[in-house]
Parts: structure tokens; sequence; C-alpha cells
């Protein structure tokens, strides 16, 4: 049997996910889309899941697109039916009910800018490059692309890079809100385990009812958005983390969730 193209690293409900086709340059094929999907549709069932960072193999590339070599000879069926597999997988990534991180170790392009967007929040090493170079091959951003940059970056700086299909370095990235951070490359792994304490510390539930009030309250009216905020924040007060949370500031203590 092959190897899976996703390797899966776990640390106590932090789940770290390799997208491992180096030769490719973690270009993302059909096998990687439906594994990960895969990955993806057994980590959403689990309670003790806490966080989860997705990351490509080797020092190069994180993911350098969808694999051109597969995409070459379809027909507009086929290349619907390759995208739509894309949109499901991010769209699982996407609302998993735990923070994802991408950590973006190299080469983040098309494909891979667009699995980067589909996580909650990007680091970048000082070495990444992004961009969605999608019309220098006749197309446009399939998996995603031209609908989650503009809402990250906002549409004039979408449709530049859609339009022009040029290459920004990490510190463009950050400026336009595409990224969180910048760090030297050796640093990313010191980051997540930054990470894993921060939100390891944090109540479980709160974290998961953070998320879901920035993420699905952003695709409603501001009333309903703050109703849901509401509803969320009175959830947090039942089920006991909450009494530990602010027992444990008042006795001058840490919290142990
Ligand atoms: N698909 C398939 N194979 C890819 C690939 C991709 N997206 N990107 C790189 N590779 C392969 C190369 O073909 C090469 O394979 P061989 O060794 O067998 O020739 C190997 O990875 C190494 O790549 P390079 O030799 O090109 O490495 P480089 O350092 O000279 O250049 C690069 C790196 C600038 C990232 C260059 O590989 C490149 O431009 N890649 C394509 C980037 C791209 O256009 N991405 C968008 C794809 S379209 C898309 O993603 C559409 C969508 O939204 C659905």
């Amino acid at each position: 049997m092959s190897e899976s193209p996703i390797e899966v690293v776990e640390n106590a409900g932090f789940v770290r996910l390799t997208i491992s086709r180096p030769k490719a340059l973690n270009a993302l094929n059909s096998d990687v889309l439906v594994e990960l999907e895969r990955v993806l549709a057994e980590l959403e069932t689990r309670d003790d899941l806490r966080a989860v960072l997705i990351t490509g193999a080797g020092e190069k590339s994180f993911v350098a697109g969808a694999d051109i070599a597969e995409m070459r000879d379809k027909t507009p069926e086929e290349a619907r039916d390759f995208a739509r597999q894309a949109l499901d997988t991010f769209k699982r990534l996407e609302t998993l009910p735990v923070p994802t991180v991408a950590l973006v170790n190299g080469f983040c392009l098309g494909g891979g800018c667009e699995l980067a967007l589909a996580c909650d929040w990007a680091v970048a090493s000082d070495n990444a490059v992004f961009g969605q170079p999608e019309v220098l091959l006749g197309v446009i951003p399939g998996f995603g692309g031209t609908q989650r940059l503009p809402r990250r970056i906002g549409p004039a700086m979408a449709i530049d890079l859609c339009t022009t299909g040029r290459k920004i370095d990490a510190n463009e990235a950050l400026r336009i809100g595409l990224v969180n951070r910048v760090m030297p490359q050796a640093e990313l792994e010191a980051y997540a385990d930054e990470l894993t304490k921060q939100i390891g510390g944090n109540g479980p539930r709160s974290v998961r009812a953070a998320k879901q009030a920035i993420h699905d309250g952003m695709d409603q009216d501001l009333d309903s958005a703050l109703a849901l905020e509401n509803a969320l924040f009175a959830f947090c007060f039942a089920g006991g983390e909450q009494t530990e949370g602010m027992s444990a500031f008042v006795e001058k203590r840490n919290p142990n969730f």
C-alpha cells in the first residue's frame, strides 16, 4: 500500500497535519484532497480536539498549488468535480469547531494559498511566497480563492493578486493581512509549541465558543450575530468551565480546565 500523503501527529488534542508530496512541492492532487477530507471527517467528531495545525513537508514549500499535471487534460466537467472535491475538503477544514492554523513554510501558491485561507489564520516563515497565479495557466482560483481571499484582504487587493498572478513575499502578505505573523523558518516549530501552551491552558469549551461566535456571526447581520454571541456567552456559564476559571482568578491560582 502506498504511504498516506497526509502525515498526522498528535499531542493531547493538538493535531499537526503535514501535506507530504515533497517531489511535487506538496501540490494538491485528488489523492491528497480525498485523504485530507477523510482525516478531517474523523477529527471533526472528536470532543477532545483542541486545535489543528497544517503545514507542508520539507523546507521549501507549504503547497505549490493544485496539481497542474493532473488538471492539464481535464474536461470542464472533470475540472468541476476536481474543484468540488477541494471545496468540500476545505469546507470541512474551515468548519472544524477548534482553531485551525496554517504554518506556511515556503511556497504558498494557488490551491496552497486557498488552503491557508480555509484555516482560521496563518503564520509564515520569512522565505514564504504567496500568490494566486492561476491566470498564468489560463484559469482562475478554483479552490475558494476568489471568495475567501477578498473576505480576508479586501476586494481591491484580491483582484490585484488574482488578475496579475504576481507573487508576494511574506512581509507583503503580513502587511495586507493574509498572515498574522512572519518569523524565521527555524522558529515555526517554537511558534507551534507556544500556541499549544496558550490554547492548551484555556477553557476548551470557551475556545470553541469564541470560534463559533466569530465564524458563524460573520455570515449574519449584526443584530443576529450579537444575539448569537449573547447565547454563546450564556452557554459558557453552564458546564463548570466558567466556575473554575473565575474561581481560580478569585483564589489567585491557575485554572484547571
Ligand atoms: N502541480 C504539479 N507539480 C508541481 C506544481 C504544481 N502546482 N508545482 C511544482 N510542481 C513540481 C514541478 O513540476 C517539479 O516536478 P519535476 O521535478 O518532476 O519536474 C517539482 O514540483 C519542483 O518544481 P520546480 O522544479 O518548478 O521548482 P522551482 O523551485 O524551480 O519552482 C515554483 C518552484 C515557483 C513553485 C514552481 O514549481 C511553480 O511555479 N509551480 C506552480 C505554481 C502554480 O502555478 N500554482 C498554481 C496551480 S493552479 C491552482 O492551484 C488552481 C486552483 O486554484 C485550483
